[in-house]
């Protein structure tokens, strides 16, 4: 780990007080994506290869992510869990290029350009793992998702990229440190790297090597996510920016860590005893709260549209008539669906063009 700081002593010790404190002080205060990348790659064998491609699925947060202690790092305030999408993501291959100075990179299918901001995000994060400064990718990615479906791909093709890339250089990480690598791409990203229910646990390190994934254990086999593409999608303010504005301007976000965490070990025990109603209930009151400090941001932070609140009444009718249905919503104008298997009838009548993904095998 490079000391990037050393913490100012002040003139009244003399030089034998400072030689016996100076191991102590000379600790850094603050931390880079690239200090976090050292220390987990620094000591690493590294065997690269020609070619290397890895697959990661997008996740749905039952417990939201909301706010950041690191905005560098991408570390949480609290912690989070979700449920990835097993088919649904994004593959990514890596290739290394010979005699080339740029990095080329492809998404579905289409080259994007270096003034791109998506071109950009790709390079910062290779140069993470580009320990010869010669190195030099060709990436391809490719998500199976409509970008109009409001799944954050952001989440798997920074999973899928920190795969791929520690791969083509053939860093052998374990599940911990991949999930570390690739929070600093996309905080939730560090989630799509495991499969099934994951938590991210926050953690308490300032340089957040404590701050990372890890699977349930629990499988779900009845559990459904129902995706429904709303239209008319307002401008979006990105889940960054949203973040920085709840913290900063709404008192009520003072509430939020707590019932996240509250929230989080109810979620644990409705998983552990397949408690449908639990889950929902605390899954769509935990969304509607984080939604509800957006909300309270100045400028307001609605990410609802028309069409949002239509389909939030429609499930709400229909728990009325019995059929046990829930949502949740992210930083986007679109509506989840949560249930299980036997109404998913019921579910198709009111909704025809929902997409409705099994989340277990
Ligand atoms: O990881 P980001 O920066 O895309 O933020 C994700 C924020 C939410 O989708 C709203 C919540 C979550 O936990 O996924």
């Amino acid at each position: 780990m490079s000391v990037r700081w050393v913490m100012p002593v002040p003139g009244y010790l003399d030089s034998s007080v400072f030689l016996f404190l100076f191991p102590l002080l000379e600790c850094p205060l603050t931390f880079s994506r690239v200090d976090v990348a050292r220390s987990l790659l620094g000591d690493c064998e590294y065997r690269p290869v020609d070619v290397f491609e890895a697959w990661a699925p997008v996740n749905i947060a039952l417990c939201k992510y909301w706010g950041k202690r690191d905005a560098a790092l991408n570390l949480p305030v609290n912690d989070s869990l979700s449920v990835a999408l097993p088919d649904k993501g994004t593959r990514t291959r890596v290739t290394r290029l010979q005699g080339e100075s740029k990095d080329i990179v492809f998404l579905n299918d289409q080259p994007v350009s270096e003034a791109d901001g998506f071109y950009q995000k790709v390079v910062a994060h290779l140069n993470l793992f580009r320990l010869d400064r010669g190195d030099r990718f060709r990436i391809d990615t490719v998500n199976n998702i409509a970008t109009a479906a409001g799944l954050a791909s952001s989440a798997s093709g920074f999973a899928a990229l920190t795969r791929a890339t520690a791969g083509v250089q053939g860093f052998n990480l374990d599940g911990k440190a991949l999930s570390i690598l690739a929070r600093v791409g996309s905080g939730s990203a560090c989630r799509s790297v495991f499969d099934g229910f994951v938590r991210w646990h926050k953690g308490e390190a300032v340089d957040g090597m404590d701050s990372c994934a890890a699977p349930l254990s629990q499988v779900w086999p009845g559990l459904r996510l129902g995706v429904l593409t709303l239209t008319g999608a307002a401008k979006k303010v990105g889940s960054r920016e949203g973040m920085a504005r709840t913290v900063e301007t709404t008192p009520l976000y003072s509430a939020w860590p707590a019932q996240a965490e509250a929230d989080i070990a109810i979620l644990e025990q409705a998983i552990v005893d397949r408690d449908f109603e639990l889950l929902g209930v605390t899954a769509e009151h935990n969304a509607m709260t984080m939604h509800a400090t957006m909300i309270a941001s100045w400028p307001p932070l609605l990410y609802w549209e028309p069409e949002s609140v239509a389909v939030m009444q429609k499930v709400w009718q229909l728990r009325k008539d019995g059929v046990p249905v829930y949502l949740t919503m992210d930083a986007g104008p679109n509506v989840k669906l949560l249930f299980e298997s036997p109404v998913e009838d019921s579910i198709r009548q009111v909704f025809p063009d929902v997409e409705v993904v099994k989340l277990f095998p």
